[in-house]
């Protein structure tokens, strides 16, 4: 049995002895790493009473202070009180000075005070984030020694971003804050809200109401049979989007709205049929995912109804820039409508790339006439984008260098490695989401200097952001261990100098920006913290071989005699040869403490004779998704990693000798995804019973046939049941194949885990 316990990191620091303040101050871990910074003489004593000065009349610097007291009284608890005056001495002061590029700074720590110094209100925010990591190097409470040092910083990109989709599933206004003050902290400037799209329509517009009254709520898919699920949803309303704006705005974190176009519009067609094709809408369409065929039609008056939301959109958010989608808009219903047809050969347009680029110049004029400046995603260089449009780059890299090198500005946020609903490691903390990995090294290895492009065109590289979707992303709970640490490896790499990046340097500074952020009610992943162990064992063997692995580079200790593990414990190289039964501790330790994320095996005959879905290879790795039971309505559902589109899966070296049975752990879900065609392409063996078998086979998926588990038993139950069958008696270990007959996608199996039994 593998349990890794999630341990706060905070709480983690605390035991492991870490939380006392060092007696001498030394340059502090910041992340991310400033662009100069160098160490001076002495330190600086800040305590409750050092009082924050600033320039009388200035409301930003105020602003700053304001948001430096807050942060302070939410780690050291202690809030430093504010005055106006130019005194630095043994103050924390404020000063407006030409420090250089927008956003950057100077922080000056000697022995006599600390200074902020920028030229503009961002600047001034950055200093104040930076003097407070340096005075959370420790989780202690009270009086602080920050070292003394020069800092002058200035940010890489001036686009470090993040995405939000709050259409897939909603998250309340307070999230979203919690959300802006773990991105000030991390210098992350550009929220990108994702507020509408098929499945939801989360922005009030009260002349529109049906938008939030219908268009807010659904209820999600369940399998044929299963009990119905409580309706979800929810809406910002203009007040709560109003407040979420100028918080973001205090804290240097522009919002950037997203009004899908002229796909992924259900939502607003489910409200109002009149701005659809006129294809009807099956009931529960808008709980599913993929890529839906209903697409805006063109009539005037829908684009009445477009310049309507994007009015109240303009009047709601100051951003510069407004997201207009383009994304993913197939073009089926459009052309199949014999009105459409006739519209296109009127205005001379001879594709439907071509209407949908007209589509969008349309409501680009519209924006630019207001005086804001549209974003699409790629998709929008198809139907040839106007020339000011910005492009959000999210099938590879390849929009951004097409984007850039016509004279466009564009945001880099590739699929996969940029989209966070991607999972990040194997492990059974690890919640639903995309079944790519995009694990922090290769989210911080990401290069954001395409290859073949000239200076010149490198400037149209506005930066980067990482993308939250949230079809498989539930609960915030889920939504912020999919956010973070990863948002923090994209704040290192749109801030930082190149030359700075290193993986290692950046993990010394991620511990204690975490536990940082853990004051600010952050739950991050520890995916990267954690251990994973693989274990390779043939039948009749009186040890298993284990090897273990953790993304963080911190080294492992481990115990095999039950104990706790501790920095203290034996280093773990390279490979261990353990008898059966033993039981094996593991955890990373960092500066002298234990990490969150320590595993705990017993590796009895049972557990090397077993693998969970994640430990299963996938057939053929067409779209691997790992999906959420229907079932139960309240309380953990379990999660299944699985193909959708050939699911079937590979149990490698199975140790089959002397196994006389088998058992599968299977779930149903609905198979609830707009794919189009790729439908008709899922084919399964026919079945010999009405709920049809899972079928095991031996060397490969057309080898023979070694065990068959009828489905009977499972169809009435909504969660998981395991089904047991005998085995074909085998030597040693063999590759399994596992499928399952059917006569249809409807519902979905999928396996939990599988265990051979002697
Ligand atoms: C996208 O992922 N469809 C932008």
């Amino acid at each position: 049995m593998i349990r890794a316990r999630r341990l706060t990191l905070l709480a983690s620091l605390m035991l492991s002895g870490i939380a006392t303040a060092p007696a001498i101050a030394e340059l502090p871990r910041l992340l991310p790493v400033p662009a100069q910074m160098r160490e001076g003489e002495g330190s600086f004593q800040i305590t409750s009473t050092t009082p924050i000065r600033v320039p009388a009349n200035d409301a930003a610097a105020h602003n700053a202070a304001e948001r430096f007291a807050d942060l302070v009284a939410r780690s050291r608890g202690f809030r430093p009180r504010i005055e106006t005056g130019a005194d630095a001495n043994n103050a924390i002061s404020f000063r407006r000075a030409k420090t250089g590029a927008a956003e950057s700074y100077t922080l000056d720590v000697t022995g006599k005070g600390a200074e902020i110094a920028a030229g503009d209100d961002a600047g001034l925010l950055y200093g104040a984030v930076t003097l407070w990591q340096a005075m959370t190097q420790d989780q202690a409470a009270g009086p602080v020694a920050v070292a003394a040092m020069h800092i002058a910083d200035t940010p890489r990109f001036q686009w470090r971003g993040l995405m939000l989709d709050s259409a897939r599933h909603f998250q309340s206004p307070a999230y979203v804050r919690q959300l802006i003050d773990w991105m000030a902290v991390n210098k992350l400037n550009r929220l990108h809200w994702h507020l509408v799209d098929d499945q939801g329509w989360r922005i009030e517009i009260p002349k529109y109401p049906r938008l939030t009254e219908i268009s807010a709520w659904r209820v999600p898919a369940g399998a044929p049979g299963a009990p119905p699920l409580p309706k979800v949803g929810g809406f910002y309303t203009q007040a709560e989007i109003r407040e979420i704006v100028a918080y973001a705005a205090a804290r240097g974190v522009m919002i950037v709205p997203e009004i899908e176009m002229p796909g992924h519009a259900l939502a607003a067609i489910r409200a109002y049929p009149a701005l659809g094709m006129g294809v009807p809408i099956p009931p529960g369409t808008e709980s599913d995912w993929g890529v839906f065929p209903w697409l805006y039609n063109v009539d005037d008056a829908t684009f009445g109804f477009l310049e309507d939301v994007l009015t109240d959109v303009m009047a709601l958010f100051p951003s510069p820039y407004i997201h207009i989608g383009g994304d993913e808009a197939v073009k089926d219903q459009w052309k199949s409508s014999p009105t459409m047809q006739a519209k296109m050969k009127a205005l001379g347009i001879s594709s439907e790339d071509a209407m949908q680029g007209w589509f969008m110049h349309r409501i680009d004029d519209f924006l630019t006439k207001h005086g804001r400046k549209p974003i699409g995603w790629d998709e929008i260089l198809e139907g040839g984008a106007s020339p000011h449009a910005t492009i959000t780059s999210w099938r590879g890299i390849e929009g951004a260098v097409t984007a850039a090198k016509s004279g466009h500005d564009a945001i880099l946020s590739p699929a996969p490695i940029l989209y966070f609903d991607n999972r990040q490691g194997f492990g059974p903390l690890e919640p639903p989401g995309r079944g790519h990995l995009s694990d922090l090294r290769s989210v911080y290895d990401f290069n954001p200097e395409p290859e073949g492009l000239s200076a010149a065109e490198q400037q149209h590289i506005l930066g980067l952001q990482g993308n939250l979707f949230t079809e498989h992303v539930r609960t915030e709970e889920r939504a912020q261990w999919q956010q973070f640490p990863r948002g923090s490896a994209v704040a290192e790499i749109g801030w930082s100098p190149v030359a700075s990046h290193d993986f290692a340097s950046f993990m010394d500074r991620l511990v204690p920006q975490m536990a940082r952020m853990g004051r600010l009610g952050l739950k991050p992943a520890i995916s990267a913290l954690t251990v994973t162990a693989k274990t390779d064992y043939a039948p009749g063997d009186k040890a298993a071989r284990v090897t273990l692995e953790s993304q963080s580079g911190f080294p492992i200790h481990y115990t095999l005699d039950g104990s706790a593990v501790t920095p203290r414990a034996p280093v773990y190289k390279d490979g261990l040869s353990l008898p059966v039964g033993t039981r094996l501790r593991a955890g990373t330790a960092w500066r002298g403490g234990m990490m969150p994320g320590a595993i705990d095996i017993g590796l009895d005959a049972s557990f090397l004779r077993r693998r969970t879905d994640e430990q299963l290879a996938s057939c053929a790795n067409k779209v691997v998704l790992s999906l959420e039971d229907d079932a139960p309505a309240q309380g953990e559902r379990a999660h299944f990693l699985t193909d959708i589109l050939q699911p079937c899966w590979l149990y490698v070296d199975a140790p089959v000798g002397g196994a006389t049975r088998i058992a599968i752990d299977v779930g149903q879900l609905p198979f609830n995804f707009q794919i189009g065609k790729d439908r008709d392409a899922i084919h399964f063996r026919a079945p010999a019973t009405p709920a049809g078998e899972v079928e095991v086979r031996a060397g490969s998926c057309e080898g023979e046939r070694i065990a068959v588990l009828p489905l009977a038993p499972a169809v009435g139950n909504p969660e998981v049941t395991r089904l047991i069958a005998p085995i074909a008696p085998r030597n040693g270990k063999a590759n399994l194949c596992i499928t399952y007959t059917a006569k249809d996608v409807e519902p979905l199996w999928a396996i939990k885990q599988v265990e051979l039994i002697p």
